[in-house]
């Protein structure tokens, strides 16, 4: 776990503030020389099939009307930071600016922008201009760090509906874990269903969803079982509300320990990211009744379930792709009133990103990785 609000303890950030003054009187459009011209940006370049990221400098960028400047303070990595590195025909990615989670502070708003001031600490959304109400394939075009640049650089510029400010509660390490799996947790525990105290959540994994998704149960009085290739996590996660454990790797046949321990009920709601390789244990782990989140493909996206495993238990499986800024505000409001903290395994600074990267990749972690900047 990160020190609160590390940012507001550096000098920097003191010198920020001095400098504050100066963008009182400048016009809004332009970025005060006095502040900075250029700013450091992690682009993608092509590496054989698939990308390789280098750090650049590039002009600090100008604040449209509707937009806000953010001074990044931290960037949470996710899994998908890595399949951004591999090859995929379909969405050509050089130049494209790496990441999707940004935790800043404000440091230069546009004319037309209401309800921002400068000095406020926000996080960006994963979709740009996805508000509120249902999910639509449009989305797919204007996410972070996938379709549209990404957010690993100093200074980003964004639009005002695209940002969403910090509890206070947390820090900008905790706070940029939050716009990508933390929005993804919520909406795959607490998108579809009530859960009741009492309910009986199966998570798979202890990776960043599956932490959040294990921590939002716990809060909403769930019994949570966590599947994990790993004893040591599976200790730590019921230090965060998980009230049992299943090493995956000992015991292939997980579902039927699931339904052991719950004596034949299953789980009420059941928290998919193993993809191809747990799609069909996790029909076979439901209760009547009962929900399957798909959320992840850690083993592919292409799994197949069972209508007729669905149907005689009247369960019902539903999808998630993270969420809009009205599910991230409900999330934010669930975290201060529970008082969550995401769990950071550790903080790398920006010039060892590759350090970062090889973290990830070797999944010796629970919960998030976060650079900071
Ligand atoms: N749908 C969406 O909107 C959305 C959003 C974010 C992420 N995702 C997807 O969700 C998945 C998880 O993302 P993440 O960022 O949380 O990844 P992550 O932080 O890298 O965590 C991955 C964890 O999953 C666990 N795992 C791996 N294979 C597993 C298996 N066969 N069964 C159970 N657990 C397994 C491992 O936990 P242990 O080490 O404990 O075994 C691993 O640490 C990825 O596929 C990602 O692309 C989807």
């Amino acid at each position: 776990m990160s020190d609160k609000n590390a940012g507001h303890q550096t000098s920097r950030f003191v010198v920020l503030v001095t400098m504050l003054g100066v963008f009182a009187a400048a016009p809004l459009r332009a970025v005060s020389p006095d502040i900075a011209t250029t700013t450091r940006k992690v682009v993608l370049e092509k590496s054989g099939a698939g990308y390789r990221w280098k750090l650049t400098e590039a002009p600090v960028p100008a604040v449209g009307d509707r937009q806000v400047l953010i001074r990044v303070h931290a960037v949470g990595l996710n899994r998908g930071d890595l399949s951004m590195l591999e090859p995929d025909s379909d969405n050509e990615r050089v130049g494209r600016v790496a990441a999707s989670d940004a935790a800043g502070e404000v440091i230069a708003v546009g004319k037309q922008v209401k309800g921002i001031r400068k000095g406020a600490r926000v996080t960006n959304t994963f979709f740009e201009n996805w508000t509120d109400g249902r999910f639509s394939g449009e989305r797919l075009a204007h996410a972070y760090g996938w379709t549209a640049d990404g957010v690993l650089a100093d200074y980003i510029a964004l639009e005002s509906t695209d940002v969403v400010p910090i509890p206070d509660e947390l820090s900008y390490e905790e706070a940029a874990t939050l716009p990508t799996a933390g929005v993804t947790a919520w909406n795959a525990v607490a998108g579809h269903r009530d859960i009741h105290p009492g309910d009986v959540v199966l998570v798979q994994g202890t990776g960043g969803v599956s932490t959040f998704a294990t921590q939002f149960a716990a809060a909403l009085g769930a019994h949570v079982i966590v599947t994990s290739s790993s004893d040591e996590k599976l200790l730590r996660v019921k230090g965060l509300g998980a009230s049992e454990g299943i090493n995956y790797k000992r015991e292939p046949a997980w579902s039927e320990r699931v339904l052991q321990l719950t004596k034949g009920h299953g789980a009420d709601l059941v928290v998919d990211v193993g993809g191809t390789d747990t799609l069909d244990q996790s029909v076979r782990t439901l209760a009547d009744a009962g929900t399957l989140s798909i959320v992840g493909g850690l083993s592919g996206y292409d799994g197949s379930i069972s209508a007729w495993g669905l149907l005689k238990k009247a369960a019902n499986a539903q999808s998630v792709f993270v969420g809009s800024r009205a599910d991230y505000l409900r999330m934010n409001t669930f975290i201060v009133a529970h008082r969550l903290h995401p769990v950071i395994e550790r903080v790398f600074p920006l010039e060892q990103y590759d350090e970062a990267l090889k973290t990830l990749a070797a999944g010796n972690f629970i919960g998030k990785i976060v650079l900071t900047l």
